[in-house]
């Protein structure tokens, strides 16, 4: 049975896609900050191959515990979904530091933790893949105007991936960086065009058809070419 690992699975996008890869007969390895979630509940105790396991992508020993729940496992897909949006429709000077430090410490550093704590698990596998979903306001030549400290994250987080994947790729792990569209979650807000459902199934259509020469890419949920 394939294994998939979701961080920030509990809801929104994460949990959709767990939804989608347990129907699909993969075991889902859900990392959740909050596992106690409706949700995630609900979905564990319909589908057996759904195992919840606490995580925080800023908690070097939570990092650690889940790692080590997983050792001597090969993961075929880490999908680094977990993130946060702090500062929504203010005007972006106003940002507040410490909300800015901790976007980072999510979207950018907990990713690279995650990732790192997991090479191994990857590197079992037969022919892995590592995806970050990331965002259309990772792009620094289209950047939005706003949300210095969201899209700073995304950028960042865009260009550690870009160096994992010119490393891992000998170990035969394809990295890609998707912008999964404007999706109706917590983050994206009740106006959000896409239904979690929709932007995860897109997602998880990207991902199968993966190969190789995608390694490094960054990408829509059709798997057009995002402007860096
Ligand atoms: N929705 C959109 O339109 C959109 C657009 C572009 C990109 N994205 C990206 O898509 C991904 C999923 O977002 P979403 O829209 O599904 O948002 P969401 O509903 O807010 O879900 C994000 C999940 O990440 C979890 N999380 C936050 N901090 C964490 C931590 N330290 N460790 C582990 N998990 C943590 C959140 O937990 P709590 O909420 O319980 O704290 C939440 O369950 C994010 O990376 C986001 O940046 C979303």
């Amino acid at each position: 049975m394939s294994v998939v690992v979701i961080t920030g699975a509990e809801q929104g996008l994460g949990l959709a896609l767990a939804r989608l890869y347990a129907n699909d007969g993969f075991r889902v390895v859900a990392g959740c900050l909050n596992p106690n979630l409706e949700g995630i509940v609900a979905l564990a105790a319909s589908s057996p191959q759904v195992e919840v396991i606490p995580l925080d992508v800023t908690s070097e020993s939570s990092v650690a515990a889940f790692g080590d729940r997983l050792s001597g496992q090969a993961v075929d897909l880490l999908i680094n979904n977990a993130g946060i949006h702090r500062r929504k429709g203010s005007a972006p000077e106003s940002v507040v530091f410490s909300d800015w430090e901790d976007t980072l410490r999510v979207n950018t550093l907990g990713v690279a933790r995650i990732s790192f704590a997991l090479r191994a698990n990857l590197v079992m596998a037969a022919q892995a893949r590592l995806v970050t979903i990331s965002s259309d306001w990772a792009s620094v030549s289209q950047h939005p105007g706003t949300a210095y400290d969201y899209c700073s994250s995304k950028a960042a987080v865009n260009s550690v991936m870009r160096g994992m994947a010119m490393n891992w790729a000998k170990d035969g792990v394809i990295i890609l960086m998707v912008h999964p569209g404007w999706t109706r979650t917590k983050m994206g807000g009740a106006d959000a065009p896409l239904l979690p459902e929709d932007s995860a199934s897109r997602v998880k259509s990207l991902i199968s058809r993966t190969t190789t020469a995608d390694n490094g890419r960054y990408v829509d949920n059709l798997g057009n070419d995002m402007p860096w």
